[in-house]
């Protein structure tokens, strides 16, 4: 990210979710406030983005992660969490429509970004709702056990994390540093999505990734990290994840749209839900 200016990247997944209300009626992930959230302008220009097929796997990757994670997020709140951390939250609406009224959510972001979210939020004055604190940190120098203790949460109790369209962005370190604070809590569980690096992917899939990293990269957020699942598992394990469930791109097009020929994402996108043990 460029160190005093809003993540572009948010936007633009923000702007496929916003789409998807429309162009396939929120069939996989269904966000009432998708659409709301963002500016005439931003609407209009993912409205013009979904008129043609350029955006279709994109869209569909972005609508099959929310879904991932919060049918994961459903199953954990079912079983006693009562503390959700939206990392790297972005335009991600979950807060303003947390169906459990006894689950904190905390929404972490880069400084920037939130400032600008909250913005948007007064702007179209949407109701904070209680249960909600927002968390401003940037990954790359502070610490995510100290910021989210300053702002009320209990690191002795379990929490599910979010953290979607954010980890290629980020440096390893940074990466790892989240981790090792989800892992060292029993019960913790995260879902983030990652990509496969462009030499493990099918010759099409790899065009259709550079042209991707191309444009991401000319917002000012180039891809920084990719994992394999067979170099990634292990190392989660060894962090003290017990549970591992990883959808590749074939499992994730079955599970969440199985009449589409359309393969999501740029064809090297993993769904990871871990669970620390
Ligand atoms: C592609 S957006 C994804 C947003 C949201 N999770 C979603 O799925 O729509 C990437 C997000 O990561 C955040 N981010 C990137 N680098 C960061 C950093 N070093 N520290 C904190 N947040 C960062 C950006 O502010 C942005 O909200």
């Amino acid at each position: 990210m460029q160190p005093r200016e809003p993540s572009r990247t948010a936007r633009g997944a923000a702007g496929h979710r916003a789409a998807h209300q429309i162009v396939e009626r929120g069939a996989i992930f269904r966000d009432e406030f998708a659409r709301r959230i963002l500016s005439e302008e931003d609407l209009a220009a993912a409205d013009s983005r979904a008129a043609g097929p350029a955006g279709k796997a994109l869209r569909f990757f972005i609508a099959a992660r929310g879904r991932f994670a919060e049918d994961a997020l459903a199953g954990a709140v079912a079983s006693g969490t009562r503390q959700a951390v939206v990392l790297g939250a972005g335009f991600d609406t979950f807060a303003l429509r947390n169906p459990y009224p006894d689950l904190t959510v905390f929404e972490v972001d880069h400084p920037a970004t939130q400032a600008w979210k909250r913005e948007r939020l007064a702007a179209e004055t949407i109701a904070l709702p209680d249960t909600l604190r927002f968390v401003a940190m940037d990954f790359e120098r502070e610490n995510l056990a100290e910021r989210l203790a300053a702002n009320g949460f209990a690191s002795d109790a379990p929490a599910f994390f979010l953290w979607l369209g954010v980890v290629p962005y980020l440096t390893r370190a940074a990466i790892f540093a989240v981790l090792r604070f989800v892992a060292a809590q029993k019960d913790n569980q995260i879902v983030f999505d990652y990509g496969e690096p462009l030499h493990a992917r099918p010759i099409l899939a790899r065009l259709r990734a550079l042209a991707f990293a191309a444009r991401v990269a000319a917002l000012g957020e180039p891809f920084l990290t990719f994992f394999t699942p067979a170099t990634l598992h292990p190392e989660l394990r060894a962090l003290g994840f017990d549970e591992i469930e990883d959808l590749d791109v074939a499992s994730i097009a079955a599970r969440y749209f199985p009449q589409s020929r359309v393969r999501p994402g740029s064809g090297g996108g993993h769904l990871i839900r871990a669970r620390a043990g």
